[in-house]
Protein backbone atom coordinates (compact mmCIF):
# COMPACT_ATOMS: atom_id res chain seq x y z
CA UNK A 1 0.00 0.00 0.00
CA UNK A 2 1.86 3.72 -0.90
CA UNK A 3 1.77 6.06 2.19
CA UNK A 4 -0.65 8.58 2.95
CA UNK A 5 -0.30 11.98 1.32
CA UNK A 6 1.50 14.15 3.16
CA UNK A 7 -0.78 17.85 3.06
CA UNK A 8 0.02 20.92 2.78
CA UNK A 9 -1.18 24.55 3.67
CA UNK A 10 0.93 27.97 2.47
CA UNK A 11 0.48 30.94 3.92
CA UNK A 12 1.87 33.88 2.17
CA UNK A 13 1.07 37.95 1.99
CA UNK A 14 3.60 38.55 -1.21
CA UNK A 15 4.47 37.01 -4.32
CA UNK A 16 4.19 34.03 -3.90
CA UNK A 17 7.79 32.62 -5.96
CA UNK A 18 8.31 30.35 -2.86
CA UNK A 19 4.91 28.72 -2.72
CA UNK A 20 5.27 28.35 -6.60
CA UNK A 21 8.77 26.50 -6.42
CA UNK A 22 7.47 23.78 -3.09
CA UNK A 23 4.53 23.32 -6.12
CA UNK A 24 6.24 22.60 -8.71
CA UNK A 25 8.80 20.22 -6.09
CA UNK A 26 5.37 18.41 -5.67
CA UNK A 27 4.51 17.98 -9.51
CA UNK A 28 7.82 16.55 -9.87
CA UNK A 29 7.87 14.61 -7.28
CA UNK A 30 11.00 15.82 -5.44
CA UNK A 31 8.55 16.50 -2.27
CA UNK A 32 6.15 13.72 -1.87
CA UNK A 33 3.05 16.39 -0.28
CA UNK A 34 0.19 17.68 -1.92
CA UNK A 35 -0.49 21.53 -1.44
CA UNK A 36 -4.29 21.04 -0.73
CA UNK A 37 -4.73 24.62 0.56
CA UNK A 38 -3.09 28.78 0.22
CA UNK A 39 -3.87 31.64 2.78
CA UNK A 40 -3.34 35.07 2.34
CA UNK A 41 -3.89 38.13 4.68
CA UNK A 42 -3.58 40.62 1.37
CA UNK A 43 -6.33 40.09 -1.19
CA UNK A 44 -4.73 41.35 -4.16
CA UNK A 45 -1.65 39.31 -3.29
CA UNK A 46 0.56 37.16 -5.94
CA UNK A 47 0.31 33.68 -4.11
CA UNK A 48 -2.91 34.03 -4.31
CA UNK A 49 -3.29 34.31 -7.87
CA UNK A 50 -0.63 32.20 -8.46
CA UNK A 51 -2.35 29.16 -6.04
CA UNK A 52 -5.75 30.00 -8.10
CA UNK A 53 -3.63 29.29 -11.57
CA UNK A 54 -2.66 25.90 -10.47
CA UNK A 55 -6.60 24.87 -9.43
CA UNK A 56 -5.20 25.42 -5.51
CA UNK A 57 -7.68 26.34 -2.92
CA UNK A 58 -6.90 29.50 -2.48
CA UNK A 59 -8.83 32.23 0.57
CA UNK A 60 -7.91 35.72 1.41
CA UNK A 61 -8.96 35.91 5.45
CA UNK A 62 -8.72 39.77 6.22
CA UNK A 63 -6.01 39.85 9.26
CA UNK A 64 -8.45 42.28 11.47
CA UNK A 65 -6.97 45.01 13.59
CA UNK A 66 -3.54 45.15 14.01
CA UNK A 67 -0.76 45.65 11.58
CA UNK A 68 1.75 43.29 12.48
CA UNK A 69 -0.01 39.98 13.64
CA UNK A 70 -3.75 38.39 12.99
CA UNK A 71 -6.36 39.68 15.68
CA UNK A 72 -8.20 36.74 18.08
CA UNK A 73 -11.00 36.35 15.28
CA UNK A 74 -8.68 36.30 12.42
CA UNK A 75 -6.43 33.61 13.77
CA UNK A 76 -9.63 31.40 14.85
CA UNK A 77 -10.22 31.61 11.34
CA UNK A 78 -7.30 30.42 9.79
CA UNK A 79 -6.92 27.67 12.26
CA UNK A 80 -9.90 26.52 11.30
CA UNK A 81 -9.22 27.18 7.70
CA UNK A 82 -6.39 24.69 7.68
CA UNK A 83 -8.28 21.94 9.88
CA UNK A 84 -10.78 21.66 7.65
CA UNK A 85 -8.40 21.29 4.95
CA UNK A 86 -6.28 18.86 7.60
CA UNK A 87 -2.97 19.91 6.78
CA UNK A 88 0.26 17.95 8.15
CA UNK A 89 2.72 20.69 7.20
CA UNK A 90 2.07 24.51 7.31
CA UNK A 91 4.77 26.46 5.11
CA UNK A 92 4.95 29.63 5.61
CA UNK A 93 6.05 31.62 1.91
CA UNK A 94 6.45 35.46 3.05
CA UNK A 95 3.69 35.45 5.47
CA UNK A 96 4.11 38.84 7.11
CA UNK A 97 2.49 38.90 10.14
CA UNK A 98 3.42 36.74 13.60
CA UNK A 99 1.68 34.23 14.51
CA UNK A 100 0.31 33.79 18.44
CA UNK A 101 -0.39 31.35 20.68
CA UNK A 102 -3.82 29.78 19.64
CA UNK A 103 -2.29 28.93 15.99
CA UNK A 104 1.60 28.18 17.59
CA UNK A 105 -0.57 25.12 20.01
CA UNK A 106 -3.19 24.40 16.99
CA UNK A 107 0.15 22.89 14.76
CA UNK A 108 2.91 22.64 16.85
CA UNK A 109 6.07 21.59 15.78
CA UNK A 110 4.92 21.68 12.48
CA UNK A 111 4.91 25.15 10.91
CA UNK A 112 7.70 26.22 9.14
CA UNK A 113 9.30 29.34 7.51
CA UNK A 114 11.86 30.75 5.18
CA UNK A 115 13.90 33.28 6.20
CA UNK A 116 16.24 35.42 3.64
CA UNK A 117 19.76 35.55 6.01
CA UNK A 118 21.50 33.15 7.85
CA UNK A 119 19.64 33.15 11.35
CA UNK A 120 20.46 34.10 13.73
CA UNK A 121 21.66 36.83 12.14
CA UNK A 122 19.44 39.25 10.39
CA UNK A 123 16.36 38.24 11.93
CA UNK A 124 13.62 40.44 10.77
CA UNK A 125 12.27 42.62 7.81
CA UNK A 126 14.45 43.34 4.86
CA UNK A 127 17.45 41.09 5.94
CA UNK A 128 19.17 40.70 2.95
CA UNK A 129 19.86 44.69 3.09
CA UNK A 130 20.44 44.59 6.44
CA UNK A 131 23.29 41.95 5.73
CA UNK A 132 25.05 44.55 2.94
CA UNK A 133 24.56 47.33 5.23
CA UNK A 134 26.56 45.41 7.86
CA UNK A 135 29.30 44.44 5.08
CA UNK A 136 29.60 40.49 5.63
CA UNK A 137 30.93 38.62 2.87
CA UNK A 138 28.78 35.98 3.13
CA UNK A 139 24.63 35.78 3.91
CA UNK A 140 21.74 33.16 2.62
CA UNK A 141 18.71 31.59 3.80
CA UNK A 142 17.38 29.57 6.38
CA UNK A 143 14.58 27.76 6.84
CA UNK A 144 13.24 26.92 10.31
CA UNK A 145 10.65 26.12 12.74
CA UNK A 146 7.90 28.38 13.61
CA UNK A 147 7.72 29.76 17.51
CA UNK A 148 6.55 32.83 19.45
CA UNK A 149 9.51 34.75 18.62
CA UNK A 150 10.81 36.61 15.41
CA UNK A 151 12.81 34.23 13.35
CA UNK A 152 13.88 32.45 16.31
CA UNK A 153 12.64 28.84 15.91
CA UNK A 154 14.84 25.58 15.28
CA UNK A 155 16.77 25.77 12.57
CA UNK A 156 16.13 23.05 10.20
CA UNK A 157 18.47 23.90 6.91
CA UNK A 158 20.86 26.63 5.63
CA UNK A 159 22.66 27.89 2.69
CA UNK A 160 24.82 30.05 2.04
CA UNK A 161 25.12 32.80 -0.47
CA UNK A 162 28.23 35.01 -0.91
CA UNK A 163 28.48 39.14 -0.87
CA UNK A 164 30.02 40.35 -3.88
CA UNK A 165 31.21 43.63 -3.91
CA UNK A 166 28.70 45.49 -6.39
CA UNK A 167 25.63 44.11 -4.87
CA UNK A 168 22.70 45.78 -4.42
CA UNK A 169 19.83 45.71 -1.98
CA UNK A 170 18.02 44.52 -5.23
CA UNK A 171 20.83 41.72 -6.92
CA UNK A 172 21.82 40.31 -3.38
CA UNK A 173 18.04 39.60 -2.88
CA UNK A 174 17.49 38.14 -5.89
CA UNK A 175 20.57 35.54 -5.79
CA UNK A 176 18.99 34.75 -1.57
CA UNK A 177 15.49 34.02 -3.42
CA UNK A 178 17.35 31.57 -5.90
CA UNK A 179 18.46 29.75 -2.96
CA UNK A 180 15.33 29.75 -1.34
CA UNK A 181 13.60 28.05 -4.28
CA UNK A 182 15.79 25.24 -3.87
CA UNK A 183 16.55 24.93 0.10
CA UNK A 184 12.77 25.45 0.77
CA UNK A 185 11.23 22.21 -0.82
CA UNK A 186 14.51 20.40 0.24
CA UNK A 187 13.97 20.57 3.44
CA UNK A 188 10.52 20.14 3.37
CA UNK A 189 11.35 17.07 1.38
CA UNK A 190 13.46 15.79 4.20
CA UNK A 191 10.60 16.84 7.43
CA UNK A 192 7.99 15.03 5.32
CA UNK A 193 10.07 12.27 4.55
CA UNK A 194 11.01 12.40 8.17
CA UNK A 195 14.31 12.05 7.10
CA UNK A 196 15.30 15.04 9.49
CA UNK A 197 13.73 15.08 12.88
CA UNK A 198 13.76 17.99 16.00
CA UNK A 199 15.29 16.97 18.77
CA UNK A 200 16.66 19.29 22.06
CA UNK A 201 15.83 22.31 19.38
CA UNK A 202 18.52 20.49 16.85
CA UNK A 203 17.59 19.04 13.34
CA UNK A 204 19.38 15.72 13.00
CA UNK A 205 19.39 13.62 10.40
CA UNK A 206 17.89 10.35 11.20
CA UNK A 207 20.67 7.20 10.16
CA UNK A 208 19.42 4.48 7.52
CA UNK A 209 19.91 1.48 8.91
C1 LIG B 1 11.20 35.49 0.80
O1 LIG B 1 12.37 36.23 0.59
C2 LIG B 1 11.22 34.84 2.15
O2 LIG B 1 12.48 34.55 2.61
C3 LIG B 1 10.57 35.89 3.03
O3 LIG B 1 9.59 36.49 2.23
C4 LIG B 1 9.97 36.39 0.86
C5 LIG B 1 8.81 35.82 0.11
O4 LIG B 1 8.98 35.84 -1.27
N1 LIG B 1 10.06 35.28 4.24
P1 LIG B 1 7.92 35.13 -2.22
O5 LIG B 1 6.55 35.76 -1.93
O6 LIG B 1 7.95 33.68 -1.91
O7 LIG B 1 8.38 35.46 -3.60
Amino acid sequence: MSEPECRIGVLGSGHGSNFEALADACSQGRLPARIVMVLSDVAESGILQRAQDRGIAARHIPPGKFRTKLDDEAERAYVQALRQAQVDWIALAGFMRVLKGEFLQAFEGRIVNIHPSLLPSFPGLQAWKQALDYGVKVTGCTVHLVDAGVDSGTIIGQQAVPVLDEDTPESLHRRIHAAEHKLYPECLAALTRGELVVKDRRAVWKKSK
